[in-house]
């Protein structure tokens, strides 16, 4: 075929098709033994072979120019697991404008062979094993503009040789090993954007001074290098920069006075865990401006005066961790972008404006450990993307206002340690509360009960207040995991599954509190506390037992009137779909489902049937009551969509039969029953091994569902009682996707009424219109806790005991125990493997549904286990959440 166009071309014109010809085949050859030169152990490189050399315009990686005789300008090989050596043939290409090999394997020094490449304008070895030390030859990359070498094993000192890369517009050697001082070169890099120098721990010296003489400077990176002495003043020449990060170097001394106002683009501002000192320049953001024009005590709703006219773009600002005194600049506060504020650990003084409520995008602020001193300002509920606000061990003072957390997103509050006084305001609009703490005010009044509405709410510590009256008892509805009211001077009976599980001293100094485990027993309350519960039980009782029979009622009514309706006309109404070829027909099923010998057990949308069919094959049937107003069309098609599932961890749909009223889904059978089960059994003796492979193709089941099928589906119900094992303990998830079926309307009512509890439900079920993959992770996360501990996720006795996840977090954070909570029963040479289990388990059970793992990151985490029998053991660590300041 390539002989026959060479014919066709050769007849249009000689020359030119030799000139195609020949040159398209040295490029593709060069190509070639560049492959042949290198190790690609994935064979990404597969597209380029010899039998497609006409076409290698097309081969993976390569772009070539756009005309009529193509030339090769691009190779983009990154994140290939390529290795070998990278051979000076390349340069061969005499178009080359940009090689990307980042991300792969290469293990040499820098090649510098790759200078002869004449067109090579962007060269990136970043994220390899390239190491030795950067020769002063570096200079022959004259025609360079992008030079990233970083994230390697780049030794030595920066040679004085690079002082010659005149054109360079990135320069990134960040994350080496690079040693010594920095050499003064930097005033010949007149064209340059972006410098990063970062992550080299044995750089010392002072921070180049000329560096400053950058004027297109717009990001510089010096951050985690032993850069010591002082802020070049300098540095105020730098009028395009946007990025600065100077953070954790051992750099003292003041900051510029003039830097703030000199940086006008400034974005982001970190000079974080130095030794700086002095007080902030007060120019940062025209400062001055802001405290002359008195706006800090007003809301200030109008257009920003012309004269405050810098830092307009700043959204992070980060000074913590220095020896930072004096008043803190004030404008900042009110700035329209900013973001995050960060300030915490230095001797700053200053308040807090009301303008604050201009801050319209302020999500983070941290400035505890320092001398503020004001109230909290009425502006901050109106912010509404706040989602930190920690301001402990400083003199804050007076009243909370009302609104204090009122925007919609807000996670974490830490007041501290101030001097704070008045109530505690009811909390309603921060729904997203995490960690709430007030400790060491002078707080009076009761606690609020509208904290226990707070769905996510984990830490509490109100700890050395002034606290009165009782412990509200809709707290012990929530999952906290810390609950510390020490030293305040609450009275009355501690609800005690709020408190089961925490140690006893957050409780003391409450001299007038009574219940079990405190000194005093609420004996004279004991009587009419005994009756008011047993009398909500008997109610309770009457209750559940009025609605089982309400229901059993129902269902014999729905049973009746199918037979019937079935007598009487034997296909009208009732349709049935098979996609096995079942011997049964709908008149076999309703006589199995009538007869006393069918197992039926009740799940939350309806009772289970095993049903023994003619041929002696066993299925399960589950009876869907509670249906929505789909067509039957539609639900044909739903349950078409489910029955189309082929995975090895979900249970098949064999068929279906539907009349208007219910449907019957009938499933595969398998005799070991559910995992759930399993773990309620009294002798639950699963191996580890056993356990861990289960969890494994749970979560390969739902990571199917969740990415790999499409439709993608979720499953809605995980729970152990759904997850069912074969005879070789293979689990399969059933009850899936019941939402398509009835609805969700029908689907949502059914879990309200029958689980609204229930502790396999993210805490975001509560408020959260649409379900999500997260939630499936949730409930996923109980499951895999209840094989690391052997504990049933809900235990029925006695009243007051946690449910699984409160009670793995109480002792993980308390007692610094989470051996402690690992199933005694399995040997401790599985420990690591079972600690490795449980920080993904708590990774999936977090409140904060962003922080969970995808199922398919869970997969991959539960592999790794089982594949090495070592451990993460080292890196085993409770995520953030579990270790929020409080
Ligand atoms: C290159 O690939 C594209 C898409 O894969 C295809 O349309 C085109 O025909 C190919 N060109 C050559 C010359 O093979
Ligand atoms: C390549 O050339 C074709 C035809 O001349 C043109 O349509 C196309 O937009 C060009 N592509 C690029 C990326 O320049
Ligand atoms: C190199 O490739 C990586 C990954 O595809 C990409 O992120 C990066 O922008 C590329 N760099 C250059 C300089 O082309
Ligand atoms: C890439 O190489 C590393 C180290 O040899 C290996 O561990 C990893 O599995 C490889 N990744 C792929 C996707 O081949
Ligand atoms: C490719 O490089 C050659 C030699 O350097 C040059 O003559 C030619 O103009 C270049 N072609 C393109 C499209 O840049
Ligand atoms: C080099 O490639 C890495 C990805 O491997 C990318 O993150 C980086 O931005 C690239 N460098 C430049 C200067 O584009
Ligand atoms: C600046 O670049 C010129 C070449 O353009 C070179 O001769 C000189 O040595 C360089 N200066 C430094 C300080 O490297
Ligand atoms: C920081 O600098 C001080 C003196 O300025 C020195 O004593 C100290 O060792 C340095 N610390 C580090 C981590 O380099
Ligand atoms: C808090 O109570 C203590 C002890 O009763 C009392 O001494 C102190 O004055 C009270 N403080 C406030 C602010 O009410």
């Amino acid at each position: 075929m390539a002989s026959a166009s060479y014919r066709y071309c050769f007849l249009l014109s000689i020359s030119f098709t030799l000139f195609i010809v020949s040159s398209a085949l040295t490029e593709a050859d060069i190509l070639l033994s560049f492959k042949a030169s290198i190790e690609d152990p994935r064979n990404s490189l597969s597209s380029w072979s010899s039998s497609s050399n006409l076409h290698y315009c097309n081969w993976t990686g390569v772009s070539c120019t756009n005309s009529s005789s193509p030339t090769v300008t691009t190779l983009n090989l990154a994140s290939l697991n390529l290795s070998g050596e990278i051979s000076s043939q390349l340069c061969e290409l005499t178009n080359l404008t940009l090689l990307n090999l980042s991300d792969n394997l290469f293990n040499q020094p820098i090649p510098l062979h790759l200078s002869q490449c004449s067109s090579l304008v962007t060269l990136n070895l970043s994220n390899n094993l390239v190491w030795g030390t950067i020769p002063d030859q570096i200079s022959q990359f004259e025609s360079l503009r992008v030079l990233d070498f970083s994230r390697n094993h780049i030794e030595g000192k920066i040679p004085e040789g690079i002082g010659s890369l005149v054109k360079l517009q990135v320069l990134n050697l960040g994350s080496n090993l690079l040693s010594g001082s920095v050499p003064s070169v930097f005033g010949n890099f007149t064209e340059l954007i972006v410098l990063d120098l970062s992550q080299n721990a044995y750089l010392v010296g002072e921070i180049p001074s000329d560096i400053g003489k950058l004027k297109k400077l717009e990001q510089l990176f010096l951050q985690s290098s032993g850069f010591r002495g002082q802020i070049p003043d300098s540095f105020v020449g730098l009028q395009s920069l946007k990025i600065l990060d100077l953070s954790q170097n051992n750099l003292s001394g003041v900051v510029p006075p003039t830097l703030g106002s000199s940086l006008k683009s400034l974005v982001s501002f970190d000079v974080s865990q130095n030794k700086l000192s002095g007080s902030f320049p007060g120019g940062i953001c025209g400062a001055q401006g802001l405290i002359n024009l008195g706006l800090h005590t007003n809301f200030f709703k109008g257009p920003i005066p012309s004269s405050i006219n810098g830092c307009l773009n700043l959204e992070r600002f980060q000074v913590q961790n220095n020896e930072f005194s004096g008043d803190f600049p004030d404008a900042l506060w009110s700035l329209s972008k900013i973001k995050l504020i960060r300030a915490e650990n230095n001797r700053f003084s200053g308040k807090i404006p009301d303008s604050i409520s201009m801050a319209a995008q302020l999500e983070q602020v941290q400035i505890d450990n320092n001398s503020f001193s004001s109230k909290i300002p009425k502006g901050l509920g109106l912010v509404k993307s706040l989602y930190r606000f920690s301001v402990s061990l400083n003199g804050f003072y007076g009243e909370l206002p009302p609104n204090f957390c009122d925007s919609p997103v807000m996670s974490i509050i830490n007041l501290s340690h101030n001097s704070l006084s008045g109530q505690i305001p009811e909390l309603k609009k921060c729904r997203k509360l995490v960690s709430l703490s007030l400790a060491d005010n002078s707080l009076t009044g009761e606690i609020p009960t509208s904290l226990a509405d707070l769905p996510v709410l984990t830490y509490l510590d109100l700890s050395d207040n002034n606290l009165t009256g009782s412990i509200p008892l809709g707290l012990q509805n929530l999952k906290l995991a810390l609950f510390n009211v020490s030293f305040n001077q609450l009275s009355g009976r501690v609800p005690s599954a709020l408190v089961s599980g925490l140690p006893a001293s957050f409780l003391e100094g409450n001299p007038d509190l009574c219940g079990p485990g405190l000194p005093n027993s609420c004996s004279d309350e004991l009587p009419r506390h005994h009756r008011s519960i047993g009398l909500s039980a008997m109610a309770c009782a009457l209750i559940s037992i009025a609605v089982g029979i309400g229901i059993l009622l129902v269902a014999a009514g729905f049973f009746v009137f199918h037979r019937s309706s079935k007598w009487k006309s034997q296909m009208g109404g009732w349709s049935s779909v098979f996609f096995y070829p079942l011997r049964i027909t709908e008149h076999d099923l309703a006589v199995a489902m009538d007869e006393k010998s069918a197992v039926g057990s009740v799940g939350a949308f309806g009772r289970v049937y095993i049903i023994s069919l003619p041929s002696g094959e066993l299925v399960a049937v589950k009876k869907l009551v509670n249906i929505g107003s789909q067509t039957s069309k539609a639900l044909k098609a739903e349950v078409k969509t489910l029955a189309k599932i082929r995975h090895k961890n979900i249970i098949k749909v064999l068929g279906f039969c539907h009349s208007d009223e219910s449907i019957f889904l009938i499933y595969e059978y398998l005799q070991k029953g559910s995992v759930g089960d399993m773990i309620g059994g009294r002798d639950y003796q699963l191996q580890w091994s056993v356990r861990l492979r289960i969890a494994i193709g749970v979560a390969q089941g739902l990571a199917y569902l969740h990415k790999d099928y499409v439709p993608h589906l979720l499953h809605r119900n995980v729970k152990s009682k759904n997850i069912l094992l074969d005879t070789d303990f293979e689990p399969k998830l059933t009850d899936f996707a019941l939402d398509r079926l009835v609805g969700e309307a029908a689907f949502r009512s059914t879990i309200a009424s029958e689980s609204a509890d229930s502790c396999y439900n993210a805490p975001e079920l509560g408020y959260s219109k649409k379900a999500t993959e997260q939630m499936d992770v949730y409930s996923f996360g109980v499951v895999l806790l209840e094989l690391i501990t052997g504990r049933q996720a809900e235990q029925a006795e006695p009243v007051d005991s946690l449910d699984i996840v409160r009670w793995v977090r109480r002792k993980i954070n308390i007692s610094n125990g989470a051996i402690q909570v690992l199933d005694s029963k399995i040997s401790n040479s599985y420990q690591q493997e079972m600690l490795g289990a449980l920080d993904i388990a708590i990774r999936c059970t977090s409140v904060m549904p962003e922080k969970r793992p995808s199922m398919v990151e869970v997969v991959r985490g539960l592999l790794s286990l089982s594949s090495k029998t070592q451990l993460p053991g080292s890196d085993f660590s409770m995520q953030e959440e579990n270790s929020v300041p409080v």
